[in-house]
């Protein structure tokens, strides 16, 4: 398998790692049990068709076990065992986790929260990125780790540390305010430029000096807005300086392995800027979790796996975790049903992960996480489990020549920016309760109910190629983007802006003269009012083509310049208004969301703009069988995985073969089962080029 990101191409690098196919294992964490069970273990994992291992993930306390006496004696054996086994080791820098003796000695380590409690021992993470005493040792127990396994031949990547970010989001405590005050004094030279970034009149809150200036602790009225957007923008800043400092002694040392840190893209509230952090990573990987609860889990994984590739600017990507069973840390904890664990995993790699990891390979007996699923549970191989996980297994061994090949460029693009979450969540709107996730997960839901190849991108991302933009609650946008996306329509192009798009700038300050602020003049309308509708409340809307449909959530009152109305309301204060709206825009339209649908009426709406936009749908199949398309040089692999308990109908308009059944498609795809259809390579499979993201 080869390695290419965007970013190690532009070092001219790319890395070959010496396992074929599609990469195929999990987190092994052979510390918890006995020699025996490592040579168990290495059989087992060959039945499953396992390729692959991360080691070390928290295993700094059996590392290194007491201040500078490093143990690697375990170690060495499960890698000559595995290597043995013709498994490859993914390495992990064991600094997620602390260990005793460190936080015994060092205490101010860890993070503080917001009322001033600093963290204590038992968990994981938790450490603060800008403690200079942590760096220390974290870096010392890196340097000895790359030394001694260098030259070792079943090391392929490394993988540093262990979700960044995920336990030790914000720091409150005393050096990380020194790091903070140095950071904003680095963006705003002088305190008369932060007061005006910062709006700071409000409240009398004016800084005279930047030693005033404190990470947002314990306040008893919310925090003004644009500290807060700041303070996640250094949050993110000084996890990704922990994840250099770590890489580049890696880097030193082994200059031809591969380096990459587990993603979590779909964390609410993220603190990490992850389209920027993916510049410093020689591929982008990814944790992934359904919510059991969550009756459209699968469309939330699609938006996630669609989200990773847009990180990686199209190149395949690791998905480096997701539970082959239940998880522990919902409450209740779904069990995965029949052939879930399937469908989820073929459902990365058909938006591009070329590695179908899991957390973890054996079920804990005892610790923090014993109840969470592994590929080997509680009851040995004799279990359901370990049958679909060796089913799997095979299944990608089959489909092994997909690996490498790229998703064909969408016909659809989704722009999503962190720095809009991040501004979005950090102040208080009309309706706080409705999630950022919601309208993009929605949009991008009824775009794939179409069967139309949609890409999740930045909004810097070069828009040429698409037919239609989706910009879904983009809170804070840049004028640029405007200027962009105007010329994007007068070139032909098509836009769909939603309520709650466009709000503030950059500094988090609301764009004056009417809603949506960035976007008035690509829209031609100006919206003087938001008048959020109460829970449960709905109002009706009637469209120009006689449909009657629901609007729930969000309403504004428009007043429309060069806009026509393509929806308003039947009844309410706002009888007559449009809810929704189009403006030609040179050779190409902007419209206007400004209620929330229905799933199915929104299927209807984005239908309309499909036709609108003139795009062909992939494949002709029901609205729950999922398609996607990979294409390398020769051949397109589509991908179709019926969600379905029913047998559906897929009509790809051309004969295919179906990798995982080993025959002819006749186009009758069996309840819940995935095909991976192969077929000559069509012209129009063009692939997503990469481009450098815009400093
Ligand atoms: C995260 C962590 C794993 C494990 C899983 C449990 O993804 O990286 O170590 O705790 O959650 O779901």
């Amino acid at each position: 398998m080869i390695i290419r990101s965007a970013a190690s191409d532009r070092r001219g690098k790319s890395f070959t790692v010496p396992v074929d196919g599609i990469l195929y294992g999990g987190d092994y964490n052979p510390e918890q049990w006995s020699p025996q069970v490592w040579v168990e273990d290495a059989a087992l994992m060959q039945q499953a068709g396992v390729t692959v291992v991360t080691l070390g993930v928290f295993a700094w306390g059996t590392l290194e076990v007491a201040d500078n006496v490093f143990d690697f004696g375990w170690l060495d054996r499960v890698f000559e065992i595995l290597h043995e086994h013709g498994i490859a080791v993914i390495l992990a820098t064991p600094t997620a986790a602390p260990p005793m003796w460190l936080i015994e000695s060092d205490p101010e380590i860890m993070t503080t929260d917001a009322s001033g409690v600093r963290t204590g021992s038992g968990g994981r993470l938790g450490w603060s990125p800008s403690s200079s005493t942590f760096r220390g040792y974290a870096l010392r127990m890196v340097e000895r780790l790359a030394t001694h396994y260098a030259d070792h031949p079943a090391l392929v990547l490394w993988h540093v540390s262990n979700e960044l970010g995920n336990e030790n989001g914000y720091d409150f405590g005393e050096e990380s305010a020194e790091a903070f005050r140095l950071w904003v004094q680095a963006k705003y030279p002088t305190v008369e430029q932060l007061n005006r970034a910062w709006g700071t009149s409000f409240w009398g809150h004016t800084f005279t000096s930047f030693s005033q200036v404190t990470p947002p602790r314990f306040a008893r009225t919310n925090h003004n807005p644009a500290l807060l957007l700041d303070f996640d923008r250094f949050t993110s800043h000084a996890l990704l300086q922990h994840y250099l400092a770590e890489r580049d002694v890696l880097r030193r040392i082994t200059p031809q392995i591969p380096i990459t840190t587990n993603f979590m893209v779909m964390r609410s509230g993220g603190v990490q800027d992850y389209a920027a952090w993916a510049e410093e990573t020689d591929v982008v990987s990814n944790d992934h979790y359904t919510i059991g609860a969550d009756p459209l889990r699968h469309e939330e994984l699609s938006f996630s796996a669609d989200r990773t590739r847009g990180i990686a600017h199209g190149a395949p990507w690791l998905l480096m975790e997701h539970a082959a069973g239940s998880v522990n840390w919902q409450g209740r904890n779904a069990s995965k049903t029949p052939g879930e664990l399937t469908r989820n995993s073929l459902a990365h790699v058909a938006r591009g992960a070329d590695a179908v990891c899991f957390f973890q390979w054996r079920q804990s007996a005892a610790g923090a996480e014993q109840f969470h699923s592994g590929m080997v549970p509680h009851a040995g191989p004799d279990s359901a489990i370990f049958r679909e996980v060796t089913a799997l297994g095979r299944t990608l061994h089959r489909i092994s020549e997909v690996s490498g090949a790229r998703l064909s460029r969408g016909d659809a693009a989704l722009l999503w920016d962190q720095q809009a979450v991040w501004a979005f969540n950090s102040t208080r709107k009309p309706a706080d309760d409705i999630p950022f996730h919601a309208m993009p997960l929605a949009l991008h839901a009824a775009l794939n109910h179409h069967h139309v190849a949609t890409d999740v991108i930045a909004p810097t991302a070069d828009l040429n190629g698409y037919r239609l933009v989706v910009v879904p609650h983009l809170f804070l946008a840049h004028p640029e983007l405007a200027a962009r996306l105007t010329a994007y329509a007068e070139a032909g192009g098509h836009v769909l802006v939603s309520y709650l798009s466009g709000i503030v700038d950059r500094t988090g300050a609301v764009i004056l003269g009417g809603y949506p602020g960035a976007f008035r003049d690509l829209l031609g309308l100006r919206a003087d009012e938001f008048h959020p509708l109460m829970n449960a409340e709905t109002l009706p809307i009637v469209t120009t083509a006689g449909a009657t449909w629901t609007a729930s959530d969000w309403t504004e009152s428009l007043q429309l310049g060069t806009a026509t109305s393509y929806a308003s309301y039947a009844s309410g204060r706002l009888q007559g208004s449009p809810a929704i709206t189009e403006n030609p825009v040179g050779a190409g339209t902007a419209s206007y969301l400004s209620t929330r649908l229905g799933a199915l009426e929104l299927d209807e709406y984005v239908g309309h703009l499909i036709e609108v936009a003139g795009i062909r749908p992939l494949a002709s199949a029901p609205r729950e069988v999922e398609i996607t398309r990979r294409s390398s040089t020769e051949h397109d692999y589509f991908f179709a995985i019926n969600h379905l308990q029913v047998d559906a109908q897929v009509d790809l308009g051309r004969p295919a073969f179906d990798l995982v059944t080993g025959t002819a498609f006749d186009g009758q795809l069996v309840a819940g089962s995935v095909a991976v259809l192969k077929t000559e390579r069509s012209e129009d499979g063009a692939v997503l080029k990469t481009e450098r993201r815009p400093d």
